[in-house]
């Protein structure tokens, strides 16, 4: 049984792709949502699946209070990997070395291009030929991690930023749950191979 934390702290529509797609397979369980923001579109998500909320409280707690609480939990609830999902605080080094699981993390443009926040429209202002998502290992620095997964777009300005955006998501919610799951077949039957090679 692989038991998935997601970090999310926001509208959610990755967390419930994910959800909606790993929870098909009864070897899998999304066993804790974390989320440090208290008016998140995902909280509302989470409840109407049961899923079991962490709230994370980064203005009454120190960063490393909240990772050591983080950190206790997962250990508590045998939290076998870690996807982010939107999530907008970065992790520590600290936390990150006491780590000894898998944290993975979808980032909506072609890494290295365009770190951080309003990817798309970073990408969209730039006028680049190709747009699209990565799936990557998260390190210490913002969208920095190994890269496991990237899928491109030709961008095509005339649709409008919303709709170049709306494309994104719509490859963000096929996506994000594939890898997942290669990564929880991995946990479930390890002495397969991780296989990470993906096609249409
Ligand atoms: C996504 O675009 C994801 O790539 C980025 O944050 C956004 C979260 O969207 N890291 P949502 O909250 O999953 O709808």
């Amino acid at each position: 049984m692989a038991n998935i934390a997601i970090f999310a702290s926001g509208n959610g529509s990755n967390f419930e792709a994910l959800v909606k797609s790993l929870n098909q397979d009864q070897q899998n369980r999304i066993a804790i949502l974390f989320c440090n923001n208290k008016n998140a579109y995902v909280l509302e998500r989470a409840k109407k699946i049961n899923t079991r909320i962490i709230l994370l409280d980064y203005k009454k707690q120190s960063q490393k209070e909240v990772e050591n609480n983080i950190l206790k939990n997962l250990k508590t609830k045998k939290i076998d990997i870690i996807f982010l999902a939107g999530f907008m605080k970065i992790l520590s080094k600290f936390f990150l070395d006491q780590l000894n699981i898998p944290i993975l993390n979808i980032h909506p443009s072609l890494l290295p291009h365009h770190k951080g926040i309003n990817a798309i429209e970073k990408a969209f202002i730039a006028g680049d030929e190709n747009i699209g998502i990565t799936i990557h290992h998260v390190n210490e620095e913002v969208d920095s991690g190994n890269i496991i997964f990237q899928k491109s777009i030709k961008l095509d300005k005339r649709l409008g930023l919303d709709h170049i955006e709306n494309q994104i998501h719509q490859l963000e919610h096929k996506w994000y749950p594939v890898v997942a799951k290669r990564y929880c077949d991995f946990i479930n039957n390890p002495a397969n191979k991780l296989n990470l090679n993906f096609t249409e």
